[in-house]
């Protein structure tokens, strides 16, 4: 696992948009696992500039998101559907018949999850997925308990999740309780993991992460297990790790070699 070790979400989130321009530019035909969340906001704002400025083209690229509520139509407002519209796929020139979420609104949830997993093979993979964090470690909407080599699926949302995203919805707007979710298994199954967290409330899950066990008790421990993860972080989410000097060591001498190697 690299850990990259930023001052603020804005540096983090140009340094995050650096590994995505990237990945683009050696491949225009990139599968992006793409998230939502107010973390990659920033990430995705830059992207848009990038766009504008004619350094990277969506083209010919396509997506799969994460996540969706089940039960929100993609027109609702708190839907991921219309989150990933209106923070990015709006503005940028991907053709949105190449762009896939979850169907919050289905008749056979098992069926369509298993069609998202299909298309996601047909494909070819995912060739880097960007990740968000919940306070509670989950990725995608796999809570504390999530078999490590889960699939999409229906997860039942936590209620610390469910009153972190209270602050979305009315008064007068019902907020799901159930989700359709890649696996962590499938999440594992990307080429290339970015994670990104930013803030004191996300400095718990980081540390456990990073440095705690591998655990279904801490999802996002399950990027231990990846061969090319990288974790995004600005100084408040890095807080209360043990090693943190030793990160900025070890990605001092990664950008040293990095530069060597003209990469
Ligand atoms: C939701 C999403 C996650 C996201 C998390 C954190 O639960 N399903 O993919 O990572 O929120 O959100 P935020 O970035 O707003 O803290």
């Amino acid at each position: 696992m690299r850990v990259v070790i930023l001052p603020n979400a804005e540096q983090a989130s140009l340094f995050a948009a650096e590994q995505v321009k990237k990945q683009i530019t050696r491949k225009p035909t990139s599968v992006l696992g793409l998230a939502t969340g107010s973390t990659p906001l920033k990430l995705y704002k830059e992207l848009i500039e990038s766009q504008k400025r004619g350094e990277i083209s969506f083209a010919d690229a396509s997506s799969f998101n994460l996540d969706e509520y089940l039960g929100l139509a993609p027109e609702h407002p708190q839907s991921y559907h219309r989150f990933m519209r209106e923070n990015f796929f709006e503005h940028i020139d991907i053709d949105l018949n190449n762009t896939h979420i979850p169907q919050g609104l289905t008749d056979n949830p098992i069926t369509s999850c298993e069609a998202y997993e299909a298309k996601i093979l047909e494909k070819g993979g995912i060739d880097l997925q960007i990740l968000g964090i919940g306070r509670n470690g989950h990725i995608g909407f796999n809570e504390p308990s999530s078999g490590l080599a889960s699939r999409t699926r229906v997860k039942t949302l936590s209620p610390s999740t469910i009153d972190d995203n209270a602050r979305f919805f009315g008064p007068d707007e019902t907020q799901p309780t159930l989700s359709l979710t890649m696996g962590i298994g499938t999440i594992l199954d990307s080429k290339k993991l970015v994670l990104l967290a930013y803030g004191d409330g996300k400095a718990d899950a980081i540390k456990d992460t990073v440095e705690g066990p591998l655990s279904a008790s801490c999802p996002a421990s399950a990027l231990q297990m990846h061969k090319d993860a990288l974790v995004i972080i600005d100084e408040s989410a890095a807080s209360k790790l043990e090693h943190q000097e030793f990160y900025l060591h070890v990605e001092r001498e990664n950008q040293k070699l990095l530069k060597t190697l003209g990469l």
